[in-house]
């Protein structure tokens, strides 16, 4: 498994994933559109030019927001969405952003998990972010000297 930058080859698939994956998906020309923009980065984990997950992350000045990220459910669990975060935040501190926020349903447990585990902290919470169901959203982040 490598990670790579996406690209128009992996578009038609992280679409597919953001159907699967999630109520409220972002479009097959959205998520093209995100190639075209000079703030975003996302990155795809491809095993022999399939998608096996994606993290999109837009950057304005010094500090990021992740979109989104995502895994195949049957690639889960094999540490592929760690392996992406962490490849991010090597980028992004390369490029000189100093933080990665995120907003993850409250509910979402095995999200929660991934980013505690990896050293985000909460900074806040937004009342009923979510729709497809109107749910609260956790503001999480990780910072780090650059
Ligand atoms: C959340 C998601 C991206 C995790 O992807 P993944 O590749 O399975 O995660 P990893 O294997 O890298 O997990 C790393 C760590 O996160 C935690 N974690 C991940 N999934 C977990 C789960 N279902 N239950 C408990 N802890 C979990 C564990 O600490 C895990 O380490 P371990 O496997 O050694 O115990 C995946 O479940 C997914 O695509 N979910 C649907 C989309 C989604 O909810 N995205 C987040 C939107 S904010």
């Amino acid at each position: 498994m490598k990670i790579i930058p996406m690209n128009e080859g992996h578009v038609a698939q992280v679409a597919v994933l953001e159907k699967l994956c999630f109520s409220d998906p972002w479009s097959e020309n959205s998520v093209a559109s995100e190639l075209e923009n000079p703030l975003s980065l996302w990155l795809i984990a491809e095993e022999d030019g399939a998608v096996c997950g994606y993290v999109g992350s837009q950057t304005v000045l010094d500090e990021t927001d992740m979109m989104n990220i995502a895994v195949r459910p049957d690639c889960r669990r094999n540490g592929i969405a760690a392996a992406l975060i962490t490849e991010l935040v090597s980028r992004l501190k390369a490029q000189g952003s100093r933080i990665l926020r995120l907003e993850v349903r409250e509910s979402n447990f095995s999200a929660i998990a991934l980013y505690e585990a990896l050293g985000f902290t909460q900074l806040g919470l937004r009342k009923n972010y979510y729709r497809n169901p109107k749910e609260n959203a956790l503001i999480l982040g990780k910072e780090w000297e650059i």
